[in-house]
């Protein structure tokens, strides 16, 4: 099949991890025929330091042309929040001009890695979750301003935002164990109450078979690490989804390992790993680029339809690390660690 995938590298790590994931992209070109047209576009500070806009109109008229958008990662020290533009808005208006809705973050404990996660193996043995965190509303997207000594951001959501989000949690826990756990502050906060109403409503009329708890979203922070096994798909709103996501990424033992999608109604997607920028190492050339890696074949998966192809990348990265391939973040080990590069020469030497 031919794709247009747009690329955008980002700052600090992206553009290392991204270079990884782009040769495993290529090598399944190669191996299954495909032509995957890829186009390499400038965002984040990188493109704020060139262009002084994060997403110059010429990459979001590409990512919007193009199948799947693969992201590296983007931010910064030199883009703080004192910076008159910064990075993270560009983030969010380019899920906004991309209408994907839906983060959907897998943390998967691979068992290879089963010791690498600061929580015992007893506890995470077995834990397969899925998040679906709500991308494009809430306190992300609210009003913000400064008024005297005050500083607001505004939270709302609306019925139909809701709506639509818990549909892409119910037919993803069909497919599942058809558990979801609806995680908010509804004993404090209205758009929380309006979550619980239209959360359970939708899957009782829509999704027979598919159950619904409710937690809030500080016992969730709790049980998160306390018996995470019993998560199947937990929906949540945008600013809890973000915290709870990168708390849930230390279960599975490093940050770097976990891919992330964003989707929308239709096919086009946003795929990034669950990490940052990570500045401390950026230009070492020793991020783990599996989390981006993982990504690229969910952008396979979901955008291209490519389903073996995404399982084939899947199984390359479970073997690579199967067989004792760690970047740093996986291991004490300083004899045996491989950098960014070695790490994606291991998986691809697992696609055969
Ligand atoms: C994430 C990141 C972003 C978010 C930032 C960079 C705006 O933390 O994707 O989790 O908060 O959504
Ligand atoms: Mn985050």
């Amino acid at each position: 099949m031919k794709a247009r995938i747009a690329v955008l590298g980002g700052d600090g790590i992206g553009p290392e991890v991204i270079a990884e994931a782009v040769r495993v992209l290529e090598r399944m070109a190669t191996l299954h025929d495909h032509e995957f047209v890829l186009e390499h576009l400038p965002f984040g500070g990188v493109a704020i330091d060139e262009f002084g806009d994060g997403l110059p109109p010429a990459t979001l008229e590409g990512c919007l042309a193009a199948d799947g958008v693969l992201l590296g990662a983007i931010g910064g020290p030199k883009w703080g929040p004192k910076a008159p533009v910064r990075p993270e808005a560009a983030l969010l208006r380019l899920r906004s001009a991309l209408g994907v809705y839906a983060n959907l973050r897998p943390v998967k404990v691979i068992p290879a890695l089963r010791d690498s996660s600061t929580i015992k193996a007893e506890i995470i043995d077995g834990v397969d979750m899925l998040f679906v965190r709500e991308l494009t509303g809430g306190i992300y997207f609210g009003r913000k301003w400064r008024e005297g000594d005050r500083a607001v951001d505004e939270c709302a959501y609306t019925v139909p935002e809701i709506e639509r989000i818990t549909r892409v949690a119910g037919h993803l826990a069909r497919q599942r164990r058809g558990r979801i756990t609806q995680v908010d502050k509804s004993n404090v906060l209205e758009t929380s109450r309006l979550w619980r109403e239209v959360s359970q409503r939708v899957i009782d009329a829509e999704f027979p078979g598919v159950s619904i708890e409710h937690m809030f979203v500080d016992s969730a922070a709790m049980h998160l690490i306390r018996r995470p096994r019993d998560f199947d798909v937990i929906l949540t709103e945008n600013l809890f989804g973000d915290v709870l996501t990168d708390e849930a990424a230390m279960l599975a033992g490093s940050l770097g390992v976990l891919p992330s999608a964003a989707l929308g109604d239709g096919r086009r997607g946003l795929y990034e790993p669950i990490h940052g920028s990570a500045p401390d190492i950026a230009g070492r050339g020793i991020a783990n680029p599996c989390g981006t890696i993982l990504s690229a074949a969910l952008l396979l998966r979901h955008s291209l339809g490519l389903e073996r192809e995404a399982l084939q990348i899947e199984a390359a990265v479970n073997a690579a690390l199967e067989a004792g391939a760690r970047t740093a973040d996986l291991t004490t080990d300083s004899a045996a660690v491989l950098n960014t590069r070695g790490m994606g020469d291991a998986v691809i030497a697992k696609l055969g």
